[in-house]
């Protein structure tokens, strides 16, 4: 019975230890854990231990230890591909491999494959750097820069050797396919004559660990001031660049309890942070910050502080990455090292306590654009112009109306604007960026999707004017058959809100977090639902099921596929079925 490795982290990545071992156990939470009576030992008073962030038990008393899978084989007394058949089918993770079509079938063995071939890669650069003579440099070069032995091993640094064939010679005796070794982008094609030679050449070697801990590709530095300084994997069908940040594998549980994440560029700014406790860090890796990353980023930190250089190109790309935060709205802060520091060269002089320091101070997002647009235009008449004017777009960009308006105030003050013409702007660029993006071929998902099945407005519309059949309708299920997220999740609102018909849409409306949400839910409101001497429940009942029954003939488990595929960031796979999709809505809309 085989489980892919993939299967097994996404089981024990969407599963949640509490929520398992409270089934067995009765847990009371104490600090950082939760406690109570051993299932493996006898005892009277509670040493058996659970930690929510590192998903993790143990028990003070007889040692016992593990994660959910282990848990769930030690107490119900079942083996490792059993334990996670039970634990699958509880948290809806698919790992019959038997319905898969062969192309999706191919590309999983392919992946399969590449992550094999990586691991063993990894452990002969570490060997190399660990125990081969020709490593000694290496060593030396990361020990110089402050790199401990327990950072090396926890992240596995190593060495390439300085040789043309080494890897390729590795692989072959492993047997590794030609194609494959091709695939993993460790060795290239000779140009001149047939044969292969080594990416990687006398480089400090860092693997780079997906969120899986599965070595999805590796990152190599040179040791003097050659060109280039790093050389990354090319893109694999498990590295892409867009979603990976270095660290995260090991800072997800950290950023959790924190509740925060530093953002930094390169390998050794995260490592030389980690090393210093500042674990709740991951690195960018030269490449600009994707909405992928902080989509990514969000799932284990609420607020986020981007790190950069001094220099101008750090305060551009912070610059840039401010609008994929605000798309995404994360609560983020930007810190501007002093000039001619980045992290590693910060802490190793200062200490890690001055880096927290200094994150502490990080500003937000406004006041930093105010500050370096003031700084660069000046406080002139027309320097001031030009600061409202390149503030513009991001004030236009911030969803939240009250939000809006207290940055409209604070710019109007710190530019001695007149505020009302200052709120004239924002509206101008408001209309503007507005018909811009509805010019744009991609976009949002959510806006298309409004207009993606008559009916489910229809229902909302008829909830919103008449709550008493609410409760109907979530009997019925209905509200997760929708193709709309955003109507499914109004739907829920109104679900957990109070049925009573006074002031209803408003009670509803009151509680919409964006000003898309209230329009939507007063277009909804106004929308006149029912014709004439129509029965109210009867027609609500037909809207029920034709949703229900045109979505599941469409679209079985697709839905839950993309979710799935989401979750195991595939993205490829994502595309695929989102277009799938989008074919079925569209057909579907036609009828
Ligand atoms: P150190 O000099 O080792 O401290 O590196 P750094 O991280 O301080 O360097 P820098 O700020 O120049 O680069 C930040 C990150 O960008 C690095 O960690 C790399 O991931 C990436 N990077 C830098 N230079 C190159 C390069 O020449 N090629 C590629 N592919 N990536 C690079
Ligand atoms: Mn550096």
């Amino acid at each position: 019975m085989f489980i892919p490795e993939e299967k097994i982290s996404e089981i024990l990545r969407t599963s949640d230890i509490v929520e398992i071992v409270s089934e067995s156990v009765i847990l009371k939470k104490s600090g950082q854990n939760y406690f109570g009576l051993c299932p493996f030992h006898s005892e009277k008073t509670p040493s058996f231990s659970v930690n929510s962030a590192k998903q993790i038990f143990h028990c003070f008393g007889c040692g016992a230890g593990g994660n959910s899978l282990s848990f769930i084989m030690k107490y119900h007394g079942l083996s490792f591909p059993e334990a996670a058949r039970m634990l699958a089918r509880k948290y809806n993770v698919v790992i019959d491999t038997q319905h898969l079509d062969p192309a999706r079938k191919k590309q999983l063995a392919l992946r399969e494959s590449l992550l094999r071939i990586n691991r063993k890669v990894m452990d002969r650069y570490q060997t190399h750097l660990q125990k081969d003579p020709a490593g000694h440099s290496a060593r030396q070069y990361l020990e110089n820069r402050g790199i401990t032995s327990a950072t090396l091993d926890e992240f596995h640094l190593g060495f390439a050797l300085d040789q043309w064939e080494d890897m390729v010679g590795f692989l072959k005796k492993a047997r590794i396919s030609r194609q494959a070794a091709l695939n993993s982008g460790l060795v290239k094609p000779r140009e001149n004559r047939p044969g292969f030679y080594d990416r990687f050449r006398n480089r400090i070697m860092f693997p780079i660990f997906d969120i899986n801990m599965q070595v999805a590709g590796f990152g190599g530095r040179v040791m003097d001031d050659q060109m280039p300084k790093y050389m990354n994997s090319p893109e694999t069908p498990v590295y892409s660049k867009t979603r990976i940040l270095y660290g995260l594998h090991a800072a997800k549980a950290h950023c959790r309890s924190q509740g925060g994440v530093h953002i930094v560029e390169g390998y050794f700014d995260f490592l030389t942070l980690y090393q210093n406790g500042i674990k709740n860090t991951v690195a960018t890796l030269g490449t600009a910050l994707t909405p992928e990353h902080v989509r990514i980023l969000k799932g284990y930190a609420p607020t986020m502080i981007l790190v950069f250089d001094s220099d101008a190109a750090g305060i551009a790309a912070a610059r840039r990455s401010i609008q994929t935060f605000m798309n995404e709205g994360v609560e983020t802060r930007i810190l501007i090292l002093p000039r001619g520091e980045d992290p590693d060269t910060f802490v190793l002089k200062n200490g890690p306590d001055a880096f927290l320091q200094q994150a502490d101070n990080a500003r937000s997002v406004m006041p930093f654009l105010r500050q370096v647009a003031m700084e660069t235009h000046g406080s002139s008449v027309t320097g001031r112009a030009r600061v409202l004017a390149d503030i513009l777009p991001y004030l236009a960009d911030i969803q939240d109306s009250a939000l809006r308006s207290l940055h409209i105030n604070e710019l109007a003050e710190t530019l001695n604007i007149d505020e009302a013409a200052v709120l004239e702007k924002v509206r101008e660029q408001v209309v503007k960026s507005k018909t811009t993006r509805d010019r744009r071929p991609d976009t949002e998902p959510s806006n298309s999707e409004l207009s993606s099945d008559p009916r489910e407005r229809q229902l909302l519309s008829l909830m919103l004017q008449w709550p008493h059949i609410i409760s109907g309708v979530a009997d019925s299920g209905v509200l997760d058959y929708f193709y709309s997220q955003t109507l499914s999740r109004i739907g829920q609102f109104m679900v957990q809100a109070d049925p009573d018909p006074d002031a209803f849409v408003s009670r509803i409306m009151a509680g919409m977090e964006t000003d898309a949400d209230r329009d939507l839910v007063a277009s909804l409101a106004m929308t006149d639902g029912l014709e004439d001497n129509t029965d109210l429940e009867d027609a609500a009942a037909a809207i029920i099921q034709r949703i229900i029954r045109i979505r599941k003939k469409n679209d079985s488990g697709l839905t839950a596929e993309i979710k799935r595929a989401e979750k195991c960031c595939d993205t490829d796979l994502m595309e695929l079925l989102k277009l799938k999709q989008q074919e079925i809505r569209q057909l579907h809309n036609g009828q």
